[in-house]
């Protein structure tokens, strides 16, 4: 069934895969994105002249943030489905910016299910972290672990849980959330290991070790990402017990999606070497503050709901991501 759908940060890395994808299965996708200069915006432009070919996109430049503006979208457009996924993203970034934080990832995102709510959208699936679980020693991490985030990103992540559970429970709104986890592959994000460390060892510059390395995260590759969300369209969290969510007394859910397998940073660098050929020059810093030393994600609940579980090794995915980066780049 064709539908209308809303995709919010279209211009981003996972919003620019999602809405290419929701085109191709012949979905009509409004695309809205603010642009905002927090990495460059000639990627972001990029990834959006690529979607503009799709006769099926038509994209919107606003900020989600801005209330009047969004009343307006939803006034004027029905969407069958939201996938939200704009926000102000990196964790790093918000112990020394918190209000933009507070713009984009909460005023925003009650901005979301005021529309989704007044319009009767079908579906909100928006996007949360793996970041929400913090310091949280369960591993691997389930979605009734207790969550213990240590980073105002974090906190804004796991406020969007705890507001869209409201929403679910005060007016029906079905909504399910995405704890996505350490994300990379094409048209990735320059803010982010697997990009930062490529860049540097592309350009013989040294690459920055936190905790002196020590670190593990379960990194996802984009196209396991983007079947997660595509599976979970149509799997709308309802009351009651059988609808396969695990917090089932209102239409909320929550998913990982993660690969279900952490990788040492040692294996990333490692992956990046034999895909570049290059060596790394590696400086160990300390831990930086607001970040987590290690995630793993149990994927059982999507596997159970949907029958998907990501699939791509991350051997595989860095290549693909860095044959994407030498012809993008000209590297
Ligand atoms: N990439 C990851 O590893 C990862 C992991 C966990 C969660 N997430 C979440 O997934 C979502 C997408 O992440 P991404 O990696 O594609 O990030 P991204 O920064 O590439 O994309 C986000 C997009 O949203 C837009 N945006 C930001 N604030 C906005 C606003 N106020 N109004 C309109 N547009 C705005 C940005 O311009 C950008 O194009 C985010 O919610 C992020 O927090 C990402």
């Amino acid at each position: 069934m064709t539908m209308n759908i809303l995709v919010t940060g279209c211009a981003g890395f996972i919003g620019s895969h999602v809405a290419r994808r929701l085109c191709q299965e012949g979905h009509q996708v409004l695309g809205l994105d603010n642009l905002n200069g927090y990495y460059a915006i000639d990627l972001k432009l990029a990834r959006l002249d690529l979607l503009m070919e799709n006769p099926r996109f038509q994209f919107r430049k606003q900020d989600i943030a801005d209330t009047q503006a969004m009343r307006k979208l939803f006034d004027e457009h029905r969407f069958d489905r939201v996938v939200h996924l704009a926000a102000q993203a990196g964790v790093r970034y918000s112990i020394d910016n918190p209000h933009v934080y507070v713009d984009s990832n909460l005023q925003g995102f009650v901005n979301i299910l005021e529309g989704c709510r007044r319009s009767v959208v079908g579906h909100l699936l928006y996007a949360s972290s793996s970041s929400v679980y913090g310091i949280s020693r369960a591993l691997p991490l389930r979605e009734d672990a207790p969550t213990i985030p240590v980073s105002l990103y974090a906190v804004s992540k796991r406020a969007n849980e705890m507001m869209a559970h409201s929403y679910a429970h005060l007016f029906g709104q079905p909504a399910t959330g995405l704890r996505l986890f350490t994300v990379y592959g094409p048209w990735g994000r320059p803010d982010m290991a697997p990009f930062k460390f490529t860049q540097a060892m592309l350009e013989g510059w040294p690459i920055d070790l936190y905790n002196g390395g020590n670190l593990s995260r379960d990194f996802t590759y984009i196209d396991d990402v983007v079947e997660g969300i595509v599976q979970l369209l149509n799997c709308i969290p309802c009351f009651g017990p059988k609808s396969g969510a695990r917090d089932n007394d209102v239409p909320h859910a929550t998913y990982n999606i993660g690969f279900g397998t952490p990788s040492s940073l040692a294996e990333l660098i490692g992956c990046i070497e034999s895909a570049t050929g290059a060596s790394a020059i590696r400086h160990r810093k300390r831990m930086q503050p607001g970040d987590v030393y290690d995630t793993w994600a149990d994927v059982s609940a999507l596997e159970a709901r949907t029958g998907f579980r990501p699939k791509t090794p991350l051997p595989q995915g860095i290549d693909s991501f860095v044959q994407w980066y030498r012809t993008f780049y000209r590297a």
